[in-house]
């Protein structure tokens, strides 16, 4: 226990370090293959063409591009969010419905802070992302899970608990869905269900939170539109990252929204950190309007699906035949899950020991079950790391 902690908020003291962050810190600077991270290939950086870039932004626009912004995000990169928006199948919006944000992981964390009361009821996916469902546990609502399937969410699922819900009189608040190359199941939502999930969004009255970090990584396919290009009522909420596309260090995140949802991101943002970095801002603006986004990302995709393959191939090999695991259409990560006897918490000791880490697939559950499952990633390690990974871990399942 801090010697401090009496003085922490209580807010403060729900976030706890979890054990799993604790235990991978040991790995650092150690000799283990990590399949736990969830970092893009350095490869797919376009480095020179941000240098490139970087010099002209200072050498036109320094006088703006060092000095504070507005907080919705500068003019330029707006427009040009505009123009990747329609990429994703969303038309009918201008500048006023884009807000930009410090990663798409501020833009959830303004989201959720702005909707969320406590006891609010709040559907997720089962699995969903970790950091993001760390946020919403900080708001202490009413979380309801909705198991995901091969073929996506469940959406059968969803809307026998909205009637059970109506029956008891109780208003669903808000969906957080990854319909698109999820993380971490690497699960795509048909077209058909999209409309379904809007449909279901508009008879029972509750918003879409949808997160499309991995709308432009789709690789076995074309991406289906974004839920939001479908949305006619404004009731979808967007959010986008530069992390997958362009570089994560960046820290350039967007919110689509109506702009009266932009409004109330907007307050908040002013208390959070006033607007999110010029300089950067301007860079991105510039990348998209260079078409360096859109001639990177066939390169990104071809890459993420080979390393794909290989850790597929190598669990068709080293896993044992009790064991299940998603085939990710796109994004950067396989959720596996163990025979029911496997706590994937425990192994990951003899995981790390033995040379090779992951991350156990509790954490990635609101109510912190699943723990027979695992996320693993394929876009950070190289070729044969993926391989003796792969291999290392299922030698120590079948054991
Ligand atoms: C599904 C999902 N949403 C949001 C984020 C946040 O990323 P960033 O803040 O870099 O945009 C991530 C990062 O891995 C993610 O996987």
């Amino acid at each position: 226990m801090s010697k401090w902690e009496r003085f922490l908020s209580r807010e403060t003291s729900l976030l706890k370090t979890s054990e799993i962050r604790d235990l991978l810190k040991l790995t650092e600077g150690k000799n283990v293959i990590s399949l736990a991270g969830g970092l893009p290939d350095p490869s797919t950086f376009p480095s020179e063409d941000i240098k490139n870039i970087t010099d002209y932004v200072l050498q036109n626009f320094s006088s703006r591009a060092l000095q504070y912004s507005a907080t919705a995000g500068i003019p330029e990169l707006r427009e040009s969010l505009v123009n990747l928006s329609n990429k994703r199948g969303i038309m009918n919006i201008n500048n006023e419905n884009i807000f930009v944000t410090v990663g798409s992981q501020e833009a959830l964390f303004i989201l959720f802070n702005i909707l969320v009361d406590p006891k609010d009821h709040v559907f997720v996916e089962m699995p969903s992302y970790l950091a993001a469902l760390n946020i919403l546990r900080s708001r202490t609502p009413t979380f309801h899970g909705i198991p995901v399937t091969d073929s996506g969410t469940d959406l059968d699922s969803l809307e026998q608990q909205l009637k059970r819900m109506k029956e008891e009189n109780q208003k669903p608040k808000l969906l957080y869905i990854i319909p698109t190359a999820q993380n971490p199941g690497g699960t795509t939502l048909t077209l058909d269900d999209r409309k379904r999930v809007l449909e279901l969004a508009s008879e029972y009255d509750f918003l879409i939170i949808e997160d499309d970090a991995y709308g432009f990584l789709v690789f076995d396919g074309e991406a289906p539109p974004a839920i939001k290009a479908l949305d006619k009522e404004g009731r979808v909420i967007y959010t986008g990252t530069f992390s997958k596309i362009l570089a994560p260090g960046m820290r350039l995140g967007w919110i689509v929204a109506d702009q009266e949802i932009i409004n109330e991101v907007e307050l908040f943002k002013q208390n959070v950190d006033l607007h999110t970095p010029s300089f950067t801002q301007f860079i991105a603006a510039e990348a998209i309007k260079r078409n360096v986004i859109q001639n990177n990302l066939p390169k990104i995709r071809s890459l993420y699906k080979e390393k794909r393959d290989v850790m597929l191939k190598a669990m068709e090999d080293y896993f044992p035949k009790t064991a299940k695991w998603s085939k990710p259409v796109g994004g950067m990560f396989v959720f596996a899950w163990a025979s029911e006897k496997i706590d994937t918490l425990q192994l990951l000791s003899k995981a790390l020991n033995s040379g090779v880490a992951y991350v156990p697939g509790s954490s990635f559950f609101y109510d912190y079950s699943g723990r027979n499952t695992m996320r693993l990633n394929f876009s950070f390690p190289n070729r044969e790391q993926l391989e003796r990974g792969i291999k290392i871990l299922g030698q120590l399942i079948k054991e």
